[in-house]
Formats: structure tokens, sequence, C-alpha cells
């Protein structure tokens, strides 16, 4: 007897799978996300899945020579440092970041850039009409000859375009509004499709060494929308970031099989487009309030670079039943943390006290370093007493209210040194393995006890 062809069922918000059709999807739990997946197409004997390399069998790795290693600049040093030097030919790069952030202004200039050096480049949008992408172009200004320019999101079309012109870039704007025949009639957007088209552009990719830029919307909670299989696809992964109401943006590496994550490419939005900000704690600390409580500068890393951020902190009364916390830029939950350690160990008493957290130039900083400096911001903002405006701050803060070592402090030190700081608050056990190199004061701190003083 023939059996029944097997039906199975994915949520088109996570992509959870299952056997049969749920009301509510378990994993996610969102109502009604359950859609039939297109069945498989049966494989005859003849039939072979596409291989994304031409070696067939298996080689001797130190008899593999690579094509070249060489890195090709995107003409933004920002872009190419977060790329770990330049873009690998071939590669897959994932760029995901809200709407309007400016992830199209930012692959039209790449794009621009490439296309000067002498690169053929396509640039495949399914969001917007050609004239809207032209007046977005004359914003940025002069484009050279090479580089094209196709409304479409079918899928099929894109690649027999693809293999006429035979370019040497590729920008998909956005994975989101692509759609393959081979997903089966499902909708673009969703997992299944979002899943064929990465395919599809993967092996365009590898097969003939073209980097493809992909651009990826994402959702309310931040991370990519589709499936996390998208990230695991890729060979990059890029975060474009930033505060609506701040013209700087900061483009972040999550994922890089060529180069180090965590890097991070500072940008400002311009009526111009985008510039590169070289200078970025320069430009982060600008407009620093001259005297004021609640106002400390720290030095973070950002993977390999140190960046120098203003850290405000507002301690006030609050006048309702449960005191109000808010955070930007840092974690609220750390926040509320570092409070505790402080009304425990320190004795301040800030129960009934509101308090909210800034890091100035709408940076999202996850850093443990960072603990001391909003400590000392949320001390002095609390005491009403000014921080020293020449001095920087830097440390982990453990429950205990004991200062921990942090790493690469002479990096952090150098920077405010260039900076034209005259003083670093660090950690007491950095302070004897960091011997002062230059003319910056170092002093160190064992505990929050310690930084309470100084205020
Ligand atoms: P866009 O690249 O369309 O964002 P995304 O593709 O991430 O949705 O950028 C849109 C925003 O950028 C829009 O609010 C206008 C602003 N912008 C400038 O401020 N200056 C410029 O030169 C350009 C081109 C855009
Ligand atoms: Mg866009």
């Amino acid at each position: 007897m023939a059996k029944a062809p097997a039906v199975s069922f994915f949520c088109t918000e996570c992509g959870y799978e299952a056997s049969k059709w749920m009301g509510q999807c378990p994993s996610c739990h969102n109502w009604n996300t359950f859609a039939e997946a297109p069945s498989a197409p049966k494989k005859g004997p003849g039939k072979k899945s596409p291989s994304l390399y031409s070696a067939q069998s298996p080689v001797k790795i130190r008899e593999i020579r690579p094509e070249s290693g060489e890195r090709v600049p995107t003409g933004s040093s920002e872009m190419d440092t977060v790329l770990g030097g330049g873009i690998v030919k071939g590669s897959l790069i994932l760029v995901g970041g809200d709407p309007g952030i400016g992830k199209s202004t930012l692959l039209l200039q790449v794009c621009r850039n490439l296309a000067a050096s002498g690169q053929k480049v396509l640039y495949v949008s399914g969001e917007e009409s050609p004239s809207q992408i032209k007046l977005r172009a004359d914003r940025i200004g002069e484009f050279p000859e090479n580089l094209y320019l196709l409304c479409e999101t079918d899928l099929g079309t894109i690649e027999t375009q693809i293999s006429a012109l035979k370019p040497d870039t590729i920008v998909i704007d956005s994975i989101q509004t692509m759609f393959s025949e081979e997903a089966g009639g499902v909708l673009p957007g969703s997992v299944t499709q979002v899943r064929a088209v990465t395919g599809t552009l993967l092996r365009i990719a590898k097969g003939e060494a073209v980097t493809v830029f992909v651009v990826g919307h994402v959702t309310k909670e931040g991370t990519m929308a589709g499936p996390r299989v998208l990230e695991h696809m890729v060979d990059t992964v890029l975060y474009f970031e930033g505060e609506s109401h701040s013209s700087y943006r900061v483009l972040r590496s999550a994922k890089n099989r060529f180069g180090s994550t965590d890097e991070i490419g500072v940008f400002e939005m311009r009526g111009t487009g985008l510039s590169d900000v070289p200078n970025a704690s320069a430009a982060m600390l600008e407009g620093r309030p001259e005297k004021g409580s609640g106002s400390v500068v720290v030095c973070s890393m950002e993977g390999t670079r140190p960046l120098l951020l203003e850290v405000q902190a507002l301690v006030c009364r609050s006048n309702l039943g449960i005191p109000r916390r808010q955070a930007a830029g840092y974690d609220y939950n750390r926040v509320n943390i570092l409070m505790a350690v402080l009304e425990k160990r320190g004795g301040l008493k800030m129960s009934d006290c509101d308090a909210y957290i800034n890091v100035t130039g709408g940076i999202r900083v996850r850093e443990p370093a960072m603990d001391l400096a909003v400590c000392a911001a949320i001390i002095s903002s609390f005491r009403n007493r000014a921080f020293d405006r020449d001095t920087v701050i830097f440390g982990e803060v453990g429950l205990s209210g004991e200062v921990r070592n942090v790493s690469m402090a002479d990096k952090r030190l150098a920077e405010a040194e260039k900076l034209g700081f005259a003083r670093a608050v660090i950690p007491e056990g950095r302070k004897k393995a960091t011997a002062p190199k230059g003319k910056i004061e170092i002093v160190g701190v064992k505990s929050v006890y310690d930084v309470m003083d100084l205020i």
C-alpha cells in the first residue's frame, strides 16, 4: 500500500518544526503561526543535491592552496576593521539592523566604492523603486560606471541576471522580500523562504567566488527575523545599531569566519550619507558638562579598540511606591545589581530613589569594565558632588563590592592619555601589572569604598 506523504508543519515566527499542526508554538509561544511546510522534492537516483565546491573527494589539508588570502578594501576604514581587514572574496555577509538605521545607505556606499575600484557590482533591491534608490544615491554623491541596479524579488530572475552580468559583488536588500520557487508557494520572509533564498545565495557566493551582502531586518527582540539558521549559514554577521535621536551609528560584528568578533566601526549619518568616525572617543565625549554631578568617563574595549564614553547617572528621590530605574545603552539588570551592592556594602540608602543611567552617543555597551564607572556615576549623582573631569575610571565590580581586574588595561590607559586625561582609576590588581609608561597618574582601587572616598 502506498504511504501517505509525510506532512510537517513549522512556526513562521521562530522556525520550530512539528509533525502536526498546533495552535500555539511550544517554542516561541506565539498563536496561529503554524504553516504547512512544502514536502521536499523526491530525490531520484540520478538527482544529487548541489554541491558548494567542486572538490568531490577528500583532499589533504596541507595540499590545499587557498584561492588568495587577499582582502578587498571597501573604501571605508571602519567597515574594513569590522570585517577583519577587508572583504574576503566569495564570502556571504549578513547586515542586520532596525528599519531606517541606514543599512541601505551603508551598502550603497560600499557598492559605490567597490565599483570605483574597478569591480562590477549589482545592487538588488526588493524594497524600493529605482527612482527612490536614485534619490538616495544623489545625496551620497557621484556614482561610477559599473554599478548596476535591479529591482526584483523573484530569486529565479535574479539568478538569471547574475549569470548574464557576472558581477564581482552582489547586494541583496533585503532577504525578507526575496521569493524562491524552491520553497514552494510559502510567503516571502517566512522561515522556509529565508532558508531557501540563503541557500541559493550561498551556492552563488561559494561557487563563483562572488561576494554577497545580504540585508536582514531584525525583530523587536533585536535578533534577525527568520530563523537562527540564517546566522549559521552565512560567513559573517554584522549588526548596524544606534539610537534614533543620535547621528552616530555602530557597526558590530557578531560572527566572523575571517576575523575576530566584537569589532566595531563607528559612523556618523550626515546629509550626504554615512561617514567614518576614526576618532570615536573624541566624538563620544563631545558636549560633556563642564561641572555637574553624575557624569564620569569610562574606557570600554570594543573588540580590540578602546573607546572612551561618558556614563551619566541621575539619582533622585522617588515619589512612587516602587522607585523607577531605567538604563539606556547599558544592561538594566546590571544597574539594579550595582545599586544593591552600593546600598548593602557602601551604606548608600537608595531604596527610595529613582535612578536613570545613560551611556551617551547612543552606544550599547556590554562590558563588565563599565561597572565601576556606573557605580561612580551613581555615587556622584546621589551625593550631588561632581567627579573629577580629568579622570577616567574602569573596572569590574563583584557582589561583595570588590573591584576586579579587567583585560587590556594598557590599551585603555593609552587611549585615555591620548585624549588628554590626567588620571585613571583602575583595579588595584592591574596597577602593579601596568607600570605607568606615560604621564597619566594611576590610582588603584580595591573596592567600591575606595571610589566613594574619591567623590
Ligand atoms: P536607510 O539606508 O534607508 O535605512 P535602512 O535601509 O536601514 O532602512 O536610511 C534611512 C535613513 O537615513 C533615513 O531616515 C534618512 C537618513 N539619511 C540621512 O540622514 N542622510 C543621507 O544622506 C541618507 C542617504 C539617508
Ligand atoms: Mg533599506
